[in-house]
């Protein structure tokens, strides 16, 4: 193993755009090459990033081992989330507008997360539990309603998660697919398509203004007509006997827009692609469903890993994977390379639907900002295959469309078919 010297920037292009336009099996040999020999590397500021690192020895360390990332993930107070939790810096403006407590650290992210948690109370996900099998089934009711050639992420994957966020926040339904897609807009900002000529911090503005508005209508008709939702929560929470700012609803508005959306789309696109590329996985899932699904939505998060990179920033000089780590460097977490490492999942590379145990760090490597919708994600993950393998046996899928960036691994297109039966 190699230490780097400090400030020596690594020659894999983890920094390039050009790197994060290829699939992530085309960039699995540069992770793989880090996990082995570099596990902790320095990197220059990312190419094109929204606002210039002015230190002339600016960078982050990359972080693609799985132990070091839970070791990063666990340890807040070394490693803050209050200094940016993006790969690139983000305007603060956008950052305060959007990220709410995910940017956050104790106590106010404590407290913050605390009063929001009440969404996901047992009661709160059964009632939307229900909702989600009922819209599985209406899905797929429609895909089989429709033509046999269609768009797999617009049929199918995209559907589900929006129905959840907008039934959790109490969305309107003519503004459903409006919010969806400023939330998409919020992690594709390094995309040509989503820029479509506008330069990538108006594309944030837009986002945030559209997200914004409905957010602050929708808290406005709560407050005059209280309903059971995580608005009217939200609206009459108070936090060390305070109420939120409309400020503090919007963003958090934002982050569960994005959170919840791109995030189950995307395993959704990846999972289903992965079981059609491994039909022995997908014969298997398919005849004992019920005994294998619990490992199955693991094994598809692990493999999809839609949640790329998160950051943390050192609060003091410390050591990670035996390289010195400088207080206020940035420590970049790859989700995506620590979710292949061979020293945690045996056989890494292989989609594997009966894998146990399965550790993975796809929703987060465990600390305190372990994904608050996971259980809702499995929830959602384990109806939608449910209804595809049984009702849509014929479905095949072309090569995915893959979004430009380095945060969501995101399936912007993918062409589906199905044999309709007699
Ligand atoms: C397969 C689906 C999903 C994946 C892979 C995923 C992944 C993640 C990841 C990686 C984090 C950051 C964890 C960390 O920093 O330690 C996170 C945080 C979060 N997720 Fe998810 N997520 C998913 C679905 C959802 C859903 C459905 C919701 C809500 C409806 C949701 C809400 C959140 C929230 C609110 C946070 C911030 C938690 C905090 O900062 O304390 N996620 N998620």
């Amino acid at each position: 193993m190699t230490i780097a010297t400090k400030r020596g920037h690594d020659p894999i292009p983890l920094s390039s755009l050009a790197f994060w336009t290829s699939t992530a099996e085309e960039r699995e040999p540069s992770f793989r090459e880090l996990r082995r020999d570099r596990p902790v590397s320095w990197h220059p500021p990312f190419e094109g990033a929204l606002v210039p690192d002015l230190d002339p020895d600016g960078g982050y360390w990359a972080v693609v081992r799985h132990a070091d990332v839970m070791a990063v993930s666990r340890n807040p107070e070394l490693f803050c989330s209050g200094r940016g939790v993006m790969f690139e810096d983000i305007p603060q403006f956008v950052a305060d507008a959007a990220q709410s407590f995910l940017q956050a650290d104790a106590p106010r992210h404590t407290k913050l997360r605390r009063l929001v948690s009440t969404a996901f109370t047992p009661r709160q996900v059964a009632r939307i539990e229900a909702q989600i099998v009922r819209q599985a089934a209406t899905i797929v009711d429609d895909l089989l309603a429709g033509p046999a050639e269609f768009d797999f992420v617009h049929a199918v994957s995209k559907r589900l998660p929006m129905w959840t966020v907008s039934d959790m926040m109490g969305v309107p339904l003519d503004d459903r697919q409006p919010v969806v897609t400023a939330a998409d807009s919020m992690v594709s900002w390094n995309d040509p398509e989503v820029q479509a000529g506008r330069d990538p911090l108006q594309v944030l503005t837009d986002s945030l203004i559209a997200l914004h508005g409905h957010a602050r209508a929708l808290a406005e008709a709560r407050r005059a007509d209280p309903a059971d939702d995580v608005m009217t929560a939200l609206v009459q929470a108070e936090v060390d006997g305070e109420r939120l700012t409309d400020d503090e609803i919007c963003a958090f508005f934002v982050l569960l827009s994005v959170a919840g959306n791109d995030t189950t789309r995307n395993t959704i696109s990846h999972g289903m692609k992965a079981l059609c590329d491994n039909p022995d996985q997908r014969a298997l899932l398919t005849e004992h469903f019920d005994a294998h699904i619990g490992t199955a939505v693991e094994e598809l998060v692990r493999w999809a890993t839609p949640v790329m990179t998160f950051r943390r920033t050192a609060t003091a000089d410390t050591e990670l994977g035996g390289q010195p780590i400088t207080a206020g460097d940035k420590v970049v977490m790859f989700y995506s390379a620590a979710n292949r490492d061979e020293t945690a999942f045996p056989d890494a590379d292989r989609f594997d639907v009966t894998r146990h145990p399965n550790e993975h760090v796809g929703y987060g490597g465990g600390g305190p900002h372990f994904c608050m919708g996971a259980s809702l994600a499995r929830r959602q993950l384990r109806a939608i295959f449910g209804e595809l393998l049984h009702r849509v046996p014929s479905l095949e899928l072309g090569p995915p469309e893959l979004l430009v960036g380095n945060f969501i691994h995101g399936v912007t297109r993918m062409p589906g078919r199905y044999t309709p039966s007699r």
